[in-house]
């Protein structure tokens, strides 16, 4: 059997068990990964990208946001669109100069991935983890396999970064948590296409035929989304319904959508959930093994990245200060911004997605709201500092 020794066994090399690896190395705390998958297949998973202020700040200062700095976009304002009328929410206004950053998660995770490897550092890929064993003990242990072999890391801790269907959540004792969840009757349908972007920042648009959303990766490659019903299938929809669709959702007087070769499109569910309690002993959960925002607002990977800050925090006391207290205290603080960002996630949901017929109480709502961020201040100011991302001691600030 393959043996490994190390301080925090780590499983999952999605974008919180990645910076967690760095971050801990950064700090004088060795580590190794664990991941279920290929790496060409973690490096090619078309996901978020949206990054927040914050999370900008901390792959800066760990010395691996050379190529997002090079090739992402900074963003200063986002369009919010509703019946085709479309008003500009501008963050330095707001937010005393934070903005996002927008970088695709693959990019993410392969300058991560990277770096990490040229490091010298273990990752191991196509190495399912199977069992979380002795987390209750002072050395609790990884099962896992790897090329026809079974293996074994034994660690000071364990961190199960695997996503909202790995075996870290799995392994927690159901009567050590409880769970809220929201399933939503609707999905996204998401595209990738090769054409310039058609805005140079982000449009979250509320039609009558449902939600759409404008994103960019690069000057020559546009993101976009559809709200589509849940039983809908990928195959229902020709490109040039797609683009007909996100051109009438989209659509305001004096703009036009430019359509392209569309070369990535799936469809994912949108669901709020979380338990409320991220250990058990010496295993800490991070990012999705743990929670879900449907991802209006894009908060899913900043709030992963969140959570690994914090975990940082709590390892970094007890490495130095033999102190379990940052670490017993890791679930109370990580809740307190994901209660934020399950708020924000479901504001942003509800307000641009069809749910009810026009002219509906729920719709005379919805359009309320819109209303009231062009008629206030102090409304639009929410939008923005959630939207970028509140700093770090603003949520840590009061008892
Ligand atoms: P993940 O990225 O899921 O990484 C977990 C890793 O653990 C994976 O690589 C997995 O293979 C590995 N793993 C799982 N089980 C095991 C095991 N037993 N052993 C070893 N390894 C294991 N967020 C946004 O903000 N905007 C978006 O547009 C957006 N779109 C999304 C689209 C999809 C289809 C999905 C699934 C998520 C999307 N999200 C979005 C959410 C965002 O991508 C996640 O919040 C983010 O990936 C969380 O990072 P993570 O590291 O916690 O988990
Ligand atoms: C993107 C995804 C989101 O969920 C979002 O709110 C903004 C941008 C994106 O993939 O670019």
């Amino acid at each position: 059997m393959k043996q490994i020794r190390t301080q925090v066994g780590i499983i999952g090399a999605g974008p919180a068990g990645l910076t967690l690896a760095h971050w801990l190395k950064q700090q004088g705390i060795e580590s190794v990964i664990i991941e279920h998958r290929s790496r060409d297949y973690v490096q090619a998973r078309v996901r978020a990208g949206l990054l927040e202020q914050n999370t900008v700040d901390i792959l800066k200062d760990l010395g691996l946001a050379d190529r997002l700095v090079r090739e992402g976009h900074a963003h200063h304002g986002v369009y919010l669109s509703f019946d085709g009328e479309r008003i500009r929410v501008p963050f330095d206004t707001y937010t005393g100069g934070r903005h996002i950053t927008i970088y695709g998660q693959q990019e993410v995770v392969k300058d991560l991935t990277d770096a990490w490897l040229a490091g010298g550092n273990t990752l191991l890929f196509e190495a399912p983890a199977r069992q979380i064993a002795d987390y209750d003990t002072k050395q609790p242990k990884i099962y896992f396999e790897h090329e026809g072999e079974e293996g074994v890391v034994t660690c000071d801790f364990v961190a199960a970064c695997d996503g909202f269907h790995g075996i870290g959540r799995k392994t927690m004792p159901k009567n050590s948590y409880n769970e809220y969840s929201i399933t939503y009757p609707f999905s996204w349908l998401g595209i990738l296409a090769n054409v310039a972007p058609s805005s140079e920042e982000l449009i979250y648009a509320y039609h009558e035929r449902g939600f759409a959303l404008h994103s960019l990766r690069s000057s020559t490659v546009s993101r976009l989304y559809i709200q589509v019903e849940n039983e809908d299938h990928i195959d229902n929809w020709t490109d040039d319904q797609i683009w007909e669709e996100l051109s009438v959702r989209l659509g305001t007087p004096g703009w036009q959508l430019h359509s392209g070769p569309i070369f990535e499109k799936s469809i994912t569910p949108m669901r709020s959930y979380l338990i409320d309690n991220m250990q058990i002993g010496r295993l800490f959960l991070a990012g999705d093994a743990a929670h879900i925002v449907p991802p209006t607002g894009g908060k899913g990977l900043n709030l992963a990245i969140a959570d690994v800050k914090h975990l940082v925090d709590g390892f970094v006391e007890y490495y130095r200060q033999h102190s379990y207290r940052g670490l017993e205290h890791y679930t109370q603080t990580a809740l307190r911004r994901i209660w934020r960002a399950q708020d924000f996630s479901n504001f942003m949901t509800t307000l641009f997605h069809k749910q009810d017929d026009h002219g509906s109480f729920q719709y005379r709502l919805q359009r309320a709201k819109f209303d009231y961020i062009r008629m206030s201040d102090a409304y639009a100011a929410t939008i923005a500092e959630n939207y970028v991302g509140l700093p770090f001691d603003a949520l840590t600030r009061f008892p």
